[in-house]
């Protein structure tokens, strides 16, 4: 199973304030449900919080959370671990046929995530906000490759531009 990530990174590497995403920029919305409908998808307690505690619909949603979740909300899997998430991805993938499980995040998630991610699904968003409170780690370029970069776009509402870029562990 190939272990990806996907995120939204401002150019100084925030990605999130009060639990809330940075930006709303439709077209990173749609690369995002494109890249990722069909695969299971992991986060963290709190990123599946800022969802409104709803799955994602057309994915298998594994959440982590160390506490006992006896009233779990319908149509997601909660595991204790990343570990535990990896194979419960594993195990769906039996299921729904494919080869590749998404970490979605948030912060806390994806510092893990990345010792042992694959590829990495990068929207670099040509912005810095100075208020932000939960962050990407820096990648080093040592360990990841970039594969390919999508030409820029603008986000017709706040002109805000973009690039899609994947990375490859080396
Ligand atoms: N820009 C983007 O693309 C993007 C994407 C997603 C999220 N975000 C942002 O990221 C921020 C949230 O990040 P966050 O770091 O606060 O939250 P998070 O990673 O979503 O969730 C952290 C929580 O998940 C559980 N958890 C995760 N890994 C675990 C492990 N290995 N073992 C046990 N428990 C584990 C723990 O919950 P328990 O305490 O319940 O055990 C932990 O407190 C928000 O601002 C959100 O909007 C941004």
């Amino acid at each position: 199973m190939e272990k990806c990530i996907i995120v939204a990174v401002a150019d100084n590497w925030a990605i999130g304030r009060k639990n809330a995403l940075l930006w709303n920029l439709p077209g990173d919305m749609k690369y995002f449900r494109n890249t990722t409908l069909g695969s299971p998808v992991i986060m963290g307690f709190m990123t599946f919080k800022s969802l409104n505690s709803k799955p994602l619909p057309k994915r298998t949603n594994i959440v982590i959370s160390i506490f006992p979740w006896p009233d779990a909300p319908e149509g997601i899997i909660v595991v204790k671990s990343l570990e535990e998430a990896y194979a419960a991805a594993e195990k769906a993938l039996e299921t729904t046929g494919g080869d590749k499980c998404f970490v979605i995040g948030g912060a806390y998630t994806y510092a893990e995530a990345l010792q042992s991610a694959d590829t990495l699904h990068i929207t670099h968003v040509h912005d810095s906000p100075q208020d932000a409170d939960a962050f990407f780690p820096k990648i080093d370029p040592q360990v990841f490759r970039v594969d390919s970069v999508a030409p820029t776009q603008t986000d017709p509402q706040s002109g805000i531009t973009y690039n899609f870029t994947i990375y490859k562990r080396r």
